[in-house]
């Protein structure tokens, strides 16, 4: 039966390594309170005019030369991230250019967190139904720009950081194969998370006075979220280990998404999955949001992580509210 397999992954990452020390010098925080609530020790910020299509191009190169692929392979490009380049039009069309195949399908994934967990499964879809062969999926993130440095917005400055990651799928009959996904969300507590300005359903847009009140910053309820993650996710994962047959134990590697350890590590222990078997590395490089998964997916797979026929769990938690998990045959 005609899948789609994980062909070939690359990722990216800004040279400028910010430490927490760095940022206590900025806002009224501390290497120890961002380590304990967080596992964050650094994480990559842009330095200059460099947009996450500028992150996503070399991640994308690296994807297609694991694959053995040429841009001009795709049938599509997916590009999950809530920091497009510009407003519009989407980074997936500014990417296509970039890598010189115009006229292939592209769409930009406003899943936040879970974006890169929607595209494969998108991905999936148009390579199963016989419509595509090969689809480029990215998330990349250049959040360094759009972040309060100032202690007025602490509690989210610390925690993101600046990335690409990128995954080529291609159609299989074999058993190397994405098995299932799962797709969930909620907009009804959308505002515990948002970045809300320049904002569509305001006029204007964007004024010197929303300016002042940080409202083109993201606002978070940090607690709110923490909670919804560390139900959801427990919840998809058995939903999508279940309708496939299996359990936590047939789980070779788990990747969940990067916004923060204590989540992942509580998260483990719910599932009752050995720590051992949860690939983590927010300590390096933050929450990079739609960039994270494919980013310590890449990472795992070069650390010899992953094995052909292994069972590979991928998991995410976001705004939206989103959330969802991919089952993959390795
Ligand atoms: O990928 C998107 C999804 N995002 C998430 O999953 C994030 C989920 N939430 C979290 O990870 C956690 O809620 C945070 C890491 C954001 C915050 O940790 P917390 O343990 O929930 O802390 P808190 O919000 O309850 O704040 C505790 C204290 C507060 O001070 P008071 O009121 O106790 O005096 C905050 O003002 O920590 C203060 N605080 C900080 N202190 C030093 C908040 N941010 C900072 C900071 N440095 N950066």
């Amino acid at each position: 039966m005609r899948g789609s397999k994980i062909a070939g992954l690359g990722h990216y990452l800004p040279e400028n390594i910010v430490s927490n020390d760095q940022l206590a010098q900025l806002m009224d925080t501390s290497d120890e309170w961002i380590t304990k609530r967080t596992g964050i020790r650094e994480r990559r910020w842009v330095v200059g005019d460099v947009g996450a299509t500028d992150l996503a191009v070399p991640a994308a190169q690296q994807a297609l030369a694991e694959a053995g692929l040429q841009a001009s392979d795709l049938d599509m490009i997916l590009f999950a991230t809530l920091s497009p380049d510009i407003n519009f039009p989407g980074s997936s069309c500014l990417l296509q250019a970039r890598l010189g195949v115009p006229g292939i399908a592209t769409l930009d994934i406003r899943n936040q967190c879970t974006g890169f967990v929607y595209g494969l499964s998108i991905a999936d879809q148009f390579i199963r139904s016989g419509a595509m062969k090969n689809v480029l999926v990215v998330g990349a993130e250049v959040h360094s720009s759009g972040l309060d440095i100032s202690t007025r917005g602490r509690d989210v400055a610390v925690l993101f950081g600046d990335g690409a990651g990128a995954a080529v799928l291609t159609a299989t009959e074999g058993d190397s194969r994405l098995l299932d996904s799962a797709l969930h969300a909620d907009g009804t507590d959308y505002e515990i998370l948002m970045l809300e300005a320049p904002a569509s359903r305001l006029q204007p847009r964007l004024t010197a006075e929303m300016m002042e009140q940080g409202r083109h910053f993201p606002q978070m309820v940090g607690q709110a979220v923490f909670k919804h993650a560390v139900k959801r996710l427990p919840e998809v994962i058995d939903e999508v280990l279940s309708r496939n047959g299996l359990s936590v134990a047939d789980v070779a590697l788990m990747v969940p998404h990067q916004a923060n350890l204590r989540i992942n590590e509580m998260v483990a222990r719910q599932i009752g999955i050995d720590p051992a078997r949860v690939y983590n590395n927010i300590q390096r490089y933050g929450n990079t949001t739609a960039a994270s998964i494919p980013i310590a997916l890449h990472e795992a797979v070069l650390e010899g992580r992953v094995k052909q026929g292994d069972t590979v769990l991928l998991a995410a938690f976001g705004a939206g509210l989103t959330w969802g998990a991919n089952l993959i045959r390795w």
